[in-house]
């Protein structure tokens, strides 16, 4: 049976049914309001964090060349321990299967007493896995760079699929004529990986330079290649040579500093 109220009921009824329907709106409006403003602080927080990890992912700076023995080894360690020193964060990956690096490594942690967590990690790899485990952890928000020292040729479908993944690679190169022939081709070999994979920047790095050797005779010999030259040069010197996975090369800082100038 419905109700019966006197009008002064009525009206107190009404009032307290329009009150409550307002604090219901106002609560489900603040529900409302407060759901938006979390899912926008979700989406804000996803797309801080998309950001951070795009802008943090880590770069690849592989070192390849269509043959042995042009540097590569001594550029990938001189870079990585001078970035390293720089206060960047780093990992090197070798694929050359005598593990050079990982075993001078081995050798200096057994001659010095360092602490190995001021030290950046050397792994090793193979030529046709590296991509595969480089894609795996690039987007690692611990790493600023990568570093590659290959051992594999140009032609090889594992360096090729390398030069996908990378975001810079290093040719090192003499002026003499047998390197400079094999410069032109690896630049070449690297050009469709450079069509498909357009964020990729290819620098060769005059290595092994005589300290008489002027600039112009540098860039004279290397202008016609496709590719970035580095502004700087590595001399022929011992320096370089005597390297150690734990202490930089003072004279290397220059030429990272234009590496990373070239990489942005
Ligand atoms: N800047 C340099 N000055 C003197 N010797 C160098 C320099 N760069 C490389 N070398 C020498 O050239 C040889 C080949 O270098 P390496 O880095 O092992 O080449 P890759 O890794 O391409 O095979 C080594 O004996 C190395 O010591
Ligand atoms: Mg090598």
């Amino acid at each position: 049976m419905k109700k019966q109220y006197s009008n002064n009921q009525y009206d107190r009824v009404n009032v307290f049914r329009i009150g409550l329907r307002l604090f219901v709106n106002f609560s489900t409006f603040n529900v409302l309001y407060l759901q938006i403003d979390e899912s926008i602080c979700i989406q804000r927080q996803l797309f801080i964090f998309c950001s951070r990890d795009n802008k943090t992912m880590a770069k690849i700076i592989s070192f390849i060349s269509r043959k042995g023995g042009t540097g590569k080894t001594t550029n990938a360690i001189n870079l990585a321990t001078t970035l390293h020193s720089l206060g960047h964060k780093i990992c090197l990956i070798e694929t050359d299967t005598n593990y050079t690096l990982n075993t001078l490594r081995q050798m200096e942690l057994y001659r010095e007493e360092v602490n190995k967590k001021d030290l950046f990690e050397i792994l090793g790899s193979v030529d046709d896995q590296i991509a595969d485990e480089l894609h795996k952890i690039k987007s690692s928000n611990k790493l600023d760079f990568i570093i590659v020292d290959s051992a594999g040729k140009t032609t090889d479908e594992g360096i090729k699929k390398l030069a996908m993944e990378s975001s810079a690679i290093i040719i090192p190169t003499s002026l003499t004529q047998n390197d400079l022939l094999v410069t032109y081709q690896t630049v070449t070999d690297l050009t469709p990986a450079r069509e498909i994979n357009k964020n990729l920047k290819i620098i060769v790095l005059p290595n092994r330079i005589h300290s008489l050797t002027g600039s112009h005779t540098i860039y004279d010999a290397l202008n016609d290649l496709d590719a970035h030259i580095l502004q700087a040069r590595v001399p022929q010197r011992m320096h370089f040579v005597n390297f150690s996975t734990i202490s930089a090369e003072e004279q290397y800082e220059a030429v990272a500093h234009k590496i990373l100038n070239e990489i942005g």
